[in-house]
């Protein structure tokens, strides 16, 4: 399928882009102290279905012989990065970091958003972590324009965290997004030499999703098959939004919720 996407195409995918986001504050607003993980996975299933979306996470494979992934939300809590799963056994508590993603099909189109919240009180030391993760983001964005090159993403990523000794996870990255869930080119997160030829077009979709840890860059995967977790068990944060590239910028496809 075309990497880039025609007008008509990108206006479906703001429509998508919406809801996703509106769907997003939702989640967060819940996102307290007691509340099972199985109850904010409703609310994504509800939102969707009201408009006749679909979770887009929910039943997706990675590679076929994967097994598939059970929920329409992932919430990553904790030493959690991301994969995390919504069961009805997890209950969200006092002073977790709580990373919530989730994608969207909507009149035929892909959209993808996260965001970490904090529930309770936590230390300053979170707070920055996820402060920061959020603003490494924004970085991130700061360089898209038709022309940029991927690994210039990753590069303004990597010259904001980097000097505050976070960690930057390595082995998971953005990806493009539309008519799939995960399409080229894929986004590293730091400066990654793969990444330098593809150059930026205006039309391009991309899902930039920082993930950070108060650690290393480390990471391992459970045995449930999916969620990731940091190999030193420290806290990690994850912010995403989904964009259009533009001439001399980009779009944004899932506004801030
Ligand atoms: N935003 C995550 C990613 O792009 C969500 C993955 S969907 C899952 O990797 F189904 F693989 F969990
Ligand atoms: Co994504």
């Amino acid at each position: 399928m075309p990497l880039i996407k025609t007008p008509e195409e990108i206006k479906k995918l703001k429509r998508g882009g919406a809801i996703l986001s509106q769907t997003l504050r939702k989640v967060m607003d819940n996102c307290k102290v007691g509340v099972s993980t199985e109850e904010l996975e409703k609310i994504v299933r509800q939102e969707f279905e009201k408009v006749g979306g679909k979770p887009s996470f929910l039943g997706y494979k990675i590679s076929p012989r994967d097994p598939a992934y059970p929920c329409a939300l992932c919430i990553s809590i904790n030493d959690e990065v991301v994969h995390g799963m919504s069961l009805p056994g997890r209950i969200i508590k006092e002073g977790d970091i709580v990373g919530l993603d989730i994608g969207l099909w909507y009149e035929g189109m892909a959209t993808d958003m996260a965001s970490t919240v904090v529930v309770g009180e936590v230390g300053p030391e979170i707070h920055g972590l996820v402060e920061a993760t959020k603003e490494s983001l924004k970085r991130g964005l700061s360089v898209v324009k038709e022309g940029a090159n991927v690994e210039d993403i990753g590069v303004a990523i990597e010259e904001f965290i980097s000097p505050k000794g976070y960690g930057i996870v390595r082995d998971l990255s953005g990806h493009g997004v539309g008519h799939a869930v995960h399409e080229a080119p894929s986004i590293p997160n730091y400066k990654e030499r793969r990444a330098q030829k593809f150059a930026l077009q205006e039309g391009m979709i991309l899902a930039i999703e920082p993930m950070i840890t108060l650690g290393t860059w480390k990471i391992k995967i459970k045995d449930d098959g999916w969620t990731i977790v940091t190999e030193d068990g420290s806290p990690a944060a994850h912010f995403e939004v989904t964009v259009a590239v533009t001439k001399d910028g980009y779009e944004l496809i899932t506004p801030w919720p």
